[in-house]
């Protein structure tokens, strides 16, 4: 293994200098690595949640006093949820001062959208489609990490998933590994920038290798079984992008995948990330799944499964003392290669080196610099921009989108709507409860003519992190007031949606509706005022088919983060028209799922003989509410001149001429399918391969062209081999993944 950086390193050619410093690198950490001890080395492959408050006094007793001995002898490589200059910096001198070689810790934490700012939660951001700020955005999050003594982000979260049921689908890019991966990229530039010892820049961490977005019914860290194939076309290419924009470090998975668990899988880890890919970074478990080895029933104890993991190249374990207890021994008895150790605290070391850590390891520590970036109007004013452009229009019927003005008398009814809390999602991490805007305060802000009634509760007590939400389905106090309040009212503004603890880690559904008495309260507001914006706030997309049949206007605003209720005023109020499109697919029924735009032909994929034997259902249609890419604008496009020029013998290029038929400007997101219908192995009906965020004015075209090459017209075998192969393609160009122009061209 060890050999691998020997190649690696004298390979290197140019720029020149760049070499002289990775080969002076690799000179000091074979140095330092001479100097070190076996148990030192498996001591930087162990990381502790952060166990005591490092600014007060070391623990006396105890569990903590023992962790607390394995900082000082340097016995742990890293820590999470150490947080604050002051904490960090404390505990950093603990290590430095007086472990034998004081090597510096990486610290450790979620930053998975923003610290003290929130930006949209990922899902909502990826509906931006606008990779700029996308990854505007999560440098924003790691100038604000950084600014707080962190190093490493455990974001971005890049699993592709189809399932809507499943809690983290809030956490990701959504169901597409073409717009996962550009968003993979984005996320890493963003965190990484080309600097990671910069103190705005945060390392980061693809997470998690692999399969964990499949879980079986959508429960949370259930088991995955998919083929190869869906492994290499839809789960690895988003990891596969997040390696190509230099991701530092990748996390594993809690789950099993085809009977292997992720943790302890030598195939994804060492033959294709460290392998194929030639990863140079290194490996964390996640939170206790070298422990979770065993409770799979793979491994008969915790030092089997440390035997298992760290062949598998797992390089440090998060939490479950499994190599802190059991790797010395299994090297000493020869159960585990030294080669692999070495390799392993490689990785690690070159971590801290590219971090600044052994230059200074304070670096990050400044309370200056604390105070300042953590309450910072720039920062408010990126989660606003972002924000807005994550926000999907779903329906504007009879254009009742944009409100008149403040003279329209609006009545404001759902629990969410005055919630300052759920905007900021399941990952608040550095933000406090009660302080994103809420939609009360983003509408007081326009001097809204308004009444608010809450209507039922949505949820009861204050639900946190690590809690179940205690959903009201019982209690209807409050059901007669929100409907005498819209009855008053010329337009009802509806926030409903789920509380901002009902999506995330653990938090899988399976019914997918409004949650509580919701639906109920809509349809008591609806008899009596149908003049109804409902405004969805939610982290994963919903099945609300009587809504979409039935209520005029429809906005999904996610959790939008700090700046929500100023964002969704903005929009409500015409100053910002809406551009977002979705990234996921929202279902009819939740007996859909999964559901995917970019699924199989199927044998039987159309009513022939009008007989039942065709793909179907009997109770229900096969097409999504709302299908991937889709959402509207307060303008309206047109396409039109479809052209395919494939005269280059390397590439084919596909234009269309866009225009803004409307009145005024807006933006589209122009998208771009293909299908090969006949391959060796049957391909998806269609599969985003372009896509592009143009803003025109009224009556403004464009002409949009996109490229395609053996890139974007391959695609994986079974086994891992990419191949394009010649004939016919077709493509469709349009607003959503169900509607567009539609040519073909051959492929030779
Ligand atoms: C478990 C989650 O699965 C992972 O995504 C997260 O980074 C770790 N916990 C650390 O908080």
């Amino acid at each position: 293994m060890i050999r691998f950086y020997f190649t690696m390193v004298l390979v290197c050619i140019s720029p020149l200098l760049i070499c002289a410093q990775t080969t002076d690198m690799d000179a000091k950490i074979r140095e330092l690595m001479s100097r070190m001890t076996l148990a030192e080395k498996v001591g930087q492959m162990n990381q502790y949640n952060g166990f005591y408050e490092a600014t007060g006094p070391a623990p006396a007793a105890g569990d903590a006093r023992l962790k607390y001995e394995h900082l000082t002898s340097g016995k742990v490589g890293s820590v999470l949820n150490v947080r604050g200059v002051d904490e960090v910096r404390e505990m950093q001198k603990v290590v430095v001062e007086n472990s034998r070689l004081g090597i510096p810790l990486i610290f450790a934490s979620d930053v998975i959208h923003g610290y003290k700012t929130l930006a949209p939660i990922p899902l909502a951001e990826a509906a931006s489609w606008d990779l700029e700020a996308i990854q505007q955005s999560a440098r924003m999050a790691a100038t604000e990490g950084a600014a707080t003594g962190l190093n490493w982000t455990f974001a971005p979260m890049v699993d592709i998933y189809r399932d809507a049921r499943w809690g983290r689908v809030m956490e990701g890019a959504g169901e597409d590994p073409f717009l996962g991966s550009k968003i993979a990229a984005a996320r890493v530039r963003g965190f990484q920038g080309d600097d990671l010892s910069a103190t705005n820049t945060l390392l980061a961490c693809a997470k998690h290798f692999a399969g964990y977005g499949f879980a079986e019914a959508g429960r949370d860290y259930n088991t995955v079984d998919v083929g190869t194939y869906t492994l290499h076309n839809v789960i690895l290419p988003p990891f596969k992008a997040a390696a190509e924009a230099g991701v530092g470090t990748f996390m594993n998975a809690f789950n099993i995948l085809n009977g292997v668990p992720a943790t302890a899988d030598a195939f994804l880890q060492r033959d294709i990330l460290k392998g194929d890919w030639n990863f140079d970074g290194f490996v964390v478990s996640d939170w206790g799944s070298i422990k979770e080895i065993a409770f799979h029933g793979a491994a008969g104890d915790l030092k089997e499964a440390a035997r298992r993991a760290a062949i598998a190249g797992s390089d440090m374990d998060m939490e479950s003392y499994a190599y802190v207890k059991h790797l010395e021994e299994l090297v000493e008895t020869g159960a585990v290669d030294e080669a692999l150790i070495d390799d392993a605290v490689y990785r690690i070391l070159k971590a801290k080196f590219e971090l600044g850590l052994f230059d200074d390891p304070y670096a990050y520590c400044d309370n200056e610099r604390e105070e300042e970036l953590l309450y910072n109007e720039k920062h408010q004013e990126i989660a606003l921009d972002m924000a807005k452009r994550s926000i999907v229009l779903l329906k504007n019927e009879d254009d009742l989108l944009p409100l008149a003005g403040n003279d329209q008398k609006v009545a404001v009814i759902g629990q969410l709507a005055n919630d300052k809390t759920s905007p900021l999602g399941s990952w608040r991490i550095g933000s406090d409860d009660g302080t994103a805007v809420s939609v009360i305060e983003g509408l007081a802000a326009y001097e809204v003519n308004m009444s608010y009634a809450q209507g039922p509760a949505l949820w009861r007590g204050n639900p946190s992190f690590v809690t179940e939400v205690e959903v009201n389905e019982s209690d209807r106090s409050g059901m007669e007031e929100a409907v005498a309040a819209a009855k008053e009212a010329e337009v009802v503004l509806m926030v409903l949606g789920e509380h901002g603890f009902m999506s995330g880690e653990g938090r899988s559904r399976t019914d997918i509706g409004l949650p509580g008495l919701q639906q109920e309260l809509l349809e008591a507001v609806h008899a009596v005022n149908p003049n109804i914006v409902l405004v969805l706030m939610n982290g994963r997309p919903l099945a609300l088919p009587w809504a979409a049949e039935n209520i005029p206007a429809i906005i999904e605003a996610w959790q939008l983060g700090s700046q929500s209720g100023n964002a969704i005023a903005q929009v409500l109020y015409g100053d910002y028209n809406p551009s977002g499109h979705l990234p996921m697919s929202f279902p009819r029924s939740v007996g859909q799922v999964p559901l995917y735009y970019n699924h199989f032909s199927t044998g039987r994929p159309t009513n022939q003989e009008n007989n039942v034997f065709w793909t179907h259902y009997i109770d229900e249609k096969n097409t999504p509410l709302f299908p991937f890419g889709y959402g509207l604008s307060y303008t309206s496009f047109a396409y039109s001149a479809l052209q395919i020029d494939d005269t280059d013998p390397n590439a084919v290029e596909v234009s269309v001429v866009v225009m803004n038929t409307g009145n005024r400007t807006g933006e589209e997101v122009v998208q771009l399918y293909i299908h090969d219908p006949a391959a060796t192995y049957a391909r998806p009906v269609r599969e985003l391969k372009g896509f592009e965020k143009i803003e025109l004015s009224a009556g403004e075209a464009q002409t949009v062209t996109f490229r395609l090459t053996p890139k974007e017209l391959g695609y994986y075998q079974p086994d891992g081999t990419f191949v394009t192969e010649p004939g016919t393609f077709n493509v469709q160009v349009g607003p959503h993944a169900l509607e567009g122009l539609q040519g073909s061209f051959e492929w030779e």
